[in-house]
């Protein structure tokens, strides 16, 4: 049965609408958004069409509603403030607090506690706002760096030595153009060893004292088949049925979510408890896995691996995360691989087509064994139409990789319009190649 809890999820993405379906399982859903996701109003009790960060607004409607509890699903609001304001009304949210979230939002401020901390997988950086000075710095790491603003860019702000510049002078027009332009929104460019290896990406719900790490999933940011072309918000990814990758060993997972639970730790310590979603983006190179980022919220896509598996309830976690019980939580998953891909406008990166209906066969889709998740598209009359964002999400679940990747394309073909895939997610020959790569390097 259905508990009499009033739920308001915040954003009206994929991620969002995977986190709705978990939520509505056991709870009155309301939602907060500010494109109308089709996925989401279709489940909801109400919504709200506003800017995510205006967040007074949001915390009025989750009062006036009398929402027992609130998830936030982007970093922009917990940046703008919104747990916060949210509790000030006397409201719980399963989301960290300002303060708490600058671990996603201040990446100078994550690399500093990792060293206060001498928390293990930490990298060399530095943070300039003075470009002679940060070109000093590229000179003395050889130019093989990542040149990244220190505040938020949507994960698209980023650009690393080979991938995206070549040579000293490279890293260094970046690194000006950083300070100049206040690229991440202010005069500062933060300067890191670049890392080689392969990615992964490690979620766990946290109580502020504890995280119960939940199974690995690999991303696919590039735009192109083959991981060309630009940095996106992500084309999809997959995990695999034991909760490890096929290049990530059950040492290196362990270590990892070590690394994640001593940032947690030492959050508590700056007076910065940690309640929510974490997520750490780990490269694995030779000598184990390093932190590319820590997220402050569930992953997009990520989170569509995970939520799908997850056999206990979703909403009775998140207020554990709330209330500091996870210690008394047993987490049940499918032990199953999935397969998650994103049907972005065409054009999506550079020049996307927005405005283009598309048409979406949910009976097909359901037929194929494939779950939906809506993304940045708006409903009218029926319709379907894109935006400029990422438009749906697809994931299949099966034993193996390949047998969910199959569902997932097979479930894609009921999508039709301008978009584009990234076939190649989930595919034999792309997994192998992270093998061959991960092989070479240790
Ligand atoms: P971020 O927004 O920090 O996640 O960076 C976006 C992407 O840039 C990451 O997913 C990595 O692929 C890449 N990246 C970031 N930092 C580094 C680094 N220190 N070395 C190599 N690649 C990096
Ligand atoms: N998948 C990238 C992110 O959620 O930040």
């Amino acid at each position: 049965a259905l508990s009499s809890m009033k739920v308001l999820v915040v954003g009206g993405g994929a991620r969002e609408h995977a986190i709705c379906k978990s939520v509505r399982k056991n709870a009155h859903l309301y939602s907060a958004m500010k494109n109308l996701n089709p996925g989401i109003k279709r489940i909801c009790e109400e919504y709200l069409l506003e800017k995510e960060t205006e967040v007074k607004v949001i915390a009025d409607y989750a009062e006036e509603k009398g929402m027992d509890l609130v998830i936030v699903g982007p970093e922009a609001p917990e940046e703008a403030g919104i747990v916060d304001e949210i509790q000030k009304k006397g409201i719980k949210v399963a989301s960290p607090q300002k303060k708490a979230a600058e671990i996603e939002t201040d990446k100078e401020f994550m690399r500093a506690i990792m060293k206060k901390y001498d928390i293990p997988g930490s990298v060399k950086y530095e943070a300039f706002s003075n470009a002679e000075k940060a070109a000093n710095f590229i000179q003395t790491l050889d130019g093989n760096v990542a040149v990244k603003p220190v505040g938020l860019t949507g994960g698209k702000g980023v650009r690393v030595q080979g991938d995206h510049f070549d040579g000293i002078e490279g890293a260094i027009d970046y690194a000006r153009k950083v300070i100049k332009n206040k690229i991440g929104g202010e005069k500062r460019v933060l300067i890191e060893e670049k890392l080689d290896g392969e990615e992964f990406t490690l979620q766990a719900f946290c109580d502020g004292s504890m995280i119960s790490p939940l199974p690995a999933v690999q991303d696919h940011k590039r735009l192109l088949p083959g991981d060309e072309g630009v940095n996106t918000g992500g084309m999809g990814s997959y995990s695999q049925g034991n909760g490890l990758l096929p290049f990530l060993k059950r040492d290196e997972y362990e270590e990892s979510a070590t690394i994640l639970q001593k940032i947690v730790e030492s959050l508590n310590r700056e007076g910065r408890k940690y309640i929510g979603a974490i997520y750490g983006q780990f490269m694995l190179t030779a000598t184990g896995p390093k932190v590319v980022e820590v997220n402050a919220r569930w992953g997009d896509p990520e989170v569509m691996n995970i939520l799908p598996l997850l056999k206990s309830d979703f909403v009775d976690l998140s207020i554990a995360m709330v209330n500091g019980e996870l210690c008394e939580k047993k987490i049940e998953m499918e032990e199953k691989a999935t397969v998650c891909k994103y049907a972005v406008p065409e054009g999506y990166g550079t020049k996307p087509i927005a405005g283009e209906p598309i048409n979406v066969n949910e009976d097909g889709i359901k037929k194929e064994g494939g779950e939906l998740f809506y993304a940045s598209v708006n409903e009218s009359d029926n319709e379907i139409y894109t935006t400029t964002s990422r438009s749906l999400a697809i994931v299949g679940m099966a034993d193996k990789i390949e047998e969910a990747e199959a569902i997932c394309e097979r479930s894609l073909t009921n999508v039709k319009g301008r978009v584009f895939i990234r076939h190649d997610i989930g595919k034999k020959e792309l997994i192998r190649s992270r093998v061959e790569h991960m092989e070479k390097l240790r």
